[in-house]
């Protein structure tokens, strides 16, 4: 599912949070799609979506105000604090038609508008396991170019550090494989054309973030998930495994600008 902002070529300097929403949504018939458009046409008519947003109207294009609304949301929903919506929800076994919940959504909203208007002071942070293979590639290339196989990584931005795990996933492809066979995460033919395995050794490992999450505590675990959208299955289960490992493999990430 393509899950990139519709129409973002279109957006100029002089949109609403209603148009950003709109664009974003584009005409996707997913939860978030009928979500963000019907956040557009509460925010138009002044109702709980406009109370939420307030004081972020004029919040850069960048600071994807809608994403955190259903981050805010989603928490509201993972903390047991808006059963109602949990059939709405595929990641938590809810089958019942996207097109159907935005009202039962933005009842929820009325109901915590303090609580979603405090989400929007939180950044939007994916840790996506997903990069993990890319990364392996790339390694194996280095290991190949140079030779070297006792490897530090370190990583600008790391969020939870996640992807700094590598070696604790399982990846398969068609005649290889690398990493503990019994992982909790398991990726198959994740790497597109050939690939050279090479034996490799992560020595030390750490990495930066401005907004390091710890994944080995419930709030860090909440607030990842919070921003996997909701029928984004594959990568939810990716991240909550991923998330196991963490709590017995804990990753050092700093609180720091990558330019330190
Ligand atoms: C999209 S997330 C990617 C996280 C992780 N690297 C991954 O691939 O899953 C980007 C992360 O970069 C962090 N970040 C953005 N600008 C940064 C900077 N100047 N210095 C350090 N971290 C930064 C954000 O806080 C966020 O956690």
């Amino acid at each position: 599912m393509d899950v990139r902002p519709a129409r973002a070529a279109h957006w100029d300097a002089g949109e609403t949070l209603a148009d950003r929403f709109r664009a974003h949504a584009g005409d996707s018939q997913h939860l978030y799609g009928y979500a963000m458009r019907g956040m557009a046409d509460d925010w138009e008519s002044g109702g709980p979506i406009r109370m939420a947003s307030r004081g972020y109207e004029t919040a850069p294009r960048g600071a994807l105000v809608q994403l955190r609304l259903l981050a805010g949301e989603f928490r509201l929903v993972l903390t047991g604090q808006a059963p109602e919506l949990i059939r709405f929800y595929p990641c938590l076994g809810g089958t019942d038609p996207a097109s159907e919940a935005w009202p039962v959504m933005r009842e929820v909203i009325a109901t915590h508008i303090e609580d979603v208007h405090a989400a929007l002071a939180v950044a939007p942070q994916t840790n996506e396991v997903g990069r993990s293979a890319a990364l392996l590639a790339g390694l194996f290339d280095l290991v190949a170019a140079s030779g070297v196989r006792r490897i530090r990584l370190l990583e600008l931005g790391a969020s939870a550090g996640l992807n700094l795990l590598l070696d604790q996933y399982a990846f398969r492809g068609h005649s290889w494989h690398f990493g503990p066979s019994d992982s909790k995460v398991q990726f198959a033919d994740a790497i597109r054309g050939p690939v050279h395995p090479e034996s490799f050794e992560i020595v030390a490992r750490a990495g930066c973030d401005l907004n390091p999450v710890d994944a080995t505590t419930a709030d860090g675990r909440l607030l990842l998930t919070s921003f996997v959208w909701p029928f984004n299955l594959d990568r939810h289960k990716r991240l909550a495994a991923a998330m196991e490992i963490a709590t017995s493999w804990p990753v050092r990430v700093d609180k720091a600008p990558a330019s330190e």
